[in-house]
């Protein structure tokens, strides 16, 4: 059993895993510690078949405030290579599982990129999404200007990193940075909700058919088409293919073993 500091893991839902970032002294400004024990928790959930989707949550307040400035402010160059602190992010890139992040609150800089990171994002009404570095005299590092230029296209991404202006919840669902807003009161539960829907799925499909969509970023159609179609075939050398197919035609659930 690990002992968190700086976040809490638990299972709100049968075969849901969250982790909730819990640093409220610093608005769960993502400090090198809890980048580390957010690794190691979704990479734990990853390798666990009784977790099929994630949450990742912050507070009311505040879901990430960014990386934690207090530890970067008098670093230099080589000391900021050293750390490779992107090297934990990329972890949380090659995550299989679907993930979700419930954002209320504060998502600046790394907290952004972090909800970027996550398949889907449930955000309550007061959620502010933003890239400040421009503010710091730095710039985003861990992804921003990539998934948000993708996310919300290239003039508004161009606005929010050069002018570090927040976005809010109406402007965020409008611009397709994020997939719901609900009132603060029920954000989690709405994120958990869907998190136990998408965990309801055949597993395998589920992270194959991530794998798929995420391959729309960094690939041509063509190649992105070609990968599409290995995994649909992969498909079919699952048990759960047939068992699913076997289910429609006998007008039955079907019951999913994730092989
Ligand atoms: N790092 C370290 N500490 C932080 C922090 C951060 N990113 N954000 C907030 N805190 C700390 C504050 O220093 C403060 O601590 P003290 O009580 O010890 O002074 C505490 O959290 C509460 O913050 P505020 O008093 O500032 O709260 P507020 O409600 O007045 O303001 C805020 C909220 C607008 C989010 C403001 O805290 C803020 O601007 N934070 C910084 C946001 C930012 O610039 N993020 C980008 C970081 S760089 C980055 O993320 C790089 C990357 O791409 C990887």
């Amino acid at each position: 059993m690990t002992d968190f500091t700086c976040i809490k893991k638990y299972q709100p839902k049968p075969l849901v895993g969250a982790i909730e970032l819990h640093r409220p002294e610093a608005l769960n400004a993502l400090s090198l510690q809890l980048m580390i024990e957010l690794v190691q928790a979704v990479e734990a959930y990853d390798k666990n078949p009784d977790i099929r989707c994630i949450v990742i949550h912050g507070s009311a307040k505040a879901f990430a405030a960014g990386a934690d400035i207090k530890e970067m402010a008098d670093a230099g160059t080589i000391e900021m290579l050293e750390r490779d602190q992107f090297a934990r992010w990329e972890r949380i890139r090659q995550c299989k599982t679907p993930l979700i992040a419930a954002v209320s609150g504060f998502a600046l800089g790394g907290g952004c990129e972090l909800t970027m990171h996550c398949d889907m994002i449930v955000a309550s009404e007061t959620a502010q999404f933003g890239q400040p570095e421009i503010n710091l005299g730095a710039m985003p590092g861990a992804g921003g200007t990539q998934r948000l230029t993708r996310a919300i296209g290239k003039a508004l991404a161009m606005e929010m990193v050069l002018t570090g202006r927040m976005m809010g919840a109406a402007e965020a669902l409008r611009t397709g940075l994020v997939n719901r807003v609900v009132p603060v009161e029920g954000y989690l539960n709405e994120a958990f909700a869907l998190a136990a829907e998408v965990a309801s799925k055949a597993p395998i499909s589920a992270r194959l058919a991530k794998e798929a969509v995420l391959k729309a970023f960094s690939t041509t159609l063509e190649g992105g088409l070609e990968f599409e179609r290995k995994n649909f075939y992969m498909l079919f050398a699952s048990e759960d293919q047939k068992e699913g197919m076997a289910a429609f035609v006998e007008k039955r659930k079907p019951i999913w073993k994730g092989k």
